[in-house]
């Protein structure tokens, strides 16, 4: 028996000669000193030895064991001082760049819009961009046969609504929502909705499919014309930082009376005239009005006592005079070298 195990001593010093690799070396202690290992086989032998024998036997079968559970350590030890080398880290090294995402220049001018009128006491609200036909046009003094529905190029969806009384459309404009808030809300009210609009456009540097605008509504008793044109004034300054040129002209929409359209000079051209102001020099960038009495009605709200004003700035243009973007198109186009600027 001394032999066998002098043998199977022999086998595992070879083994474990030259050894790189812990899992090897696992391999190999279970090999010989796990449960069923050839050593552990031996060892339980030793019980069964008489006498002398035994006790001869068995102390240099434990003296061995000993000696190669050592051996063991050291090597196991000294794989683990090797590898810590191996991944070694240079604190002195430049670190990896992690990407952060960006704003779109449009949520950069809607937060910053959304801050000044919380200011001015607005709540910020949002709608379905899936509008019926009742909120984007009907409520808005927009009946079917009435030739301003042509003045929006609509995305008609072969969906009725949830009720299957009217049919729905890809919301042309956010002033739906303003006969939804009148009618959660009612007046007094102040409230703005930024939001994406969908038309049936032909595409061109100022002309986009999807885009972003955000409706402002406010109503209350003797709320006039004044109180618009301050409102604008403010939302102009806070956005450009100082005053832009700015010119009024009547506008119409069935859904305000009066109605009027504010421009400002193109920020790009200065008015000389480009692509992005179609050769004009002036950008439409918010009309407005005072709301139609009808509207009031639709919304629930007694025209009698209470009267309002509502505009409906276009937020990708005004990000395109802002930063001087000259082509529309750019916003959806996901092209990160665009993105990466703001
Ligand atoms: N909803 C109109 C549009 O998109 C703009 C508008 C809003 C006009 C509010 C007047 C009042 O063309």
């Amino acid at each position: 028996m001394k032999n066998e195990i002098i043998k199977i001593k022999n086998e595992i010093l070879e083994a474990l000669n030259g050894i790189k690799d812990e899992q090897v070396l696992a391999g190999i202690e279970k090999k010989y000193l796990g449960r069923k290992g050839s050593l552990t086989k031996i060892l339980r032998q030793v019980a069964d030895l008489s006498g002398d024998n035994r006790k001869i036997i068995g102390k240099f079968a434990n003296d061995t064991k000993r000696e190669i559970g050592e051996k063991l350590n050291e090597l196991k030890k000294a794989l683990d001082n090797s590898q810590a080398s191996d991944s070694f880290i240079d604190v002195t090294l430049p670190g990896k760049k992690i990407e952060t995402g960006r704003l779109n220049p449009v949520s950069i001018v809607q937060n910053e819009l959304e801050d000044l009128f919380k200011s001015m006491g607005f709540i910020i609200l949002d709608g379905p961009e899936l509008e019926s036909d009742y909120y984007n046009f009907e409520a808005l003094n927009i009946p079917a046969t009435h030739p301003a529905r042509d003045m929006q190029d609509t995305f008609y969806v072969d969906i009725k609504n949830k009720k299957g009384e009217y049919d729905t459309v890809m919301r042309t404009h956010t002033s739906p929502v303003q006969v939804r808030a009148m009618q959660k809300y009612g007046a007094p009210l102040r409230c703005v909705v930024p939001g994406r609009v969908f038309r049936s456009e032909a595409i061109d540097a100022c002309h986009e499919h999807t885009f972003d605008q955000m409706e402002g509504l406010m109503i209350d008793e003797n709320i006039s014309i004044a109180n618009l044109i301050a409102v604008m004034k403010e939302l102009l300054k806070g956005i450009f930082g100082q005053e832009v040129e700015t010119r009024v002209r009547p506008g119409y929409f069935p859904f305000v009376e009066p109605g009027i359209e504010l421009d400002i000079k193109c920020t790009i051209c200065g008015g000389k005239g480009c692509p992005a102001c179609k050769h004009s020099g002036w950008l439409e960038l918010l009309p407005a009005g005072m709301v139609h009495p009808s509207v009031l009605k639709f919304g629930g709200i007694d025209s009698k006592i209470y009267t309002g004003f509502a505009f409906g700035l276009g937020l990708t243009r005004l990000a395109m005079m802002k930063y001087g973007i000259d082509d529309i198109r750019l916003f959806n186009s996901g092209d990160l070298r665009f993105l990466e600027q703001f």
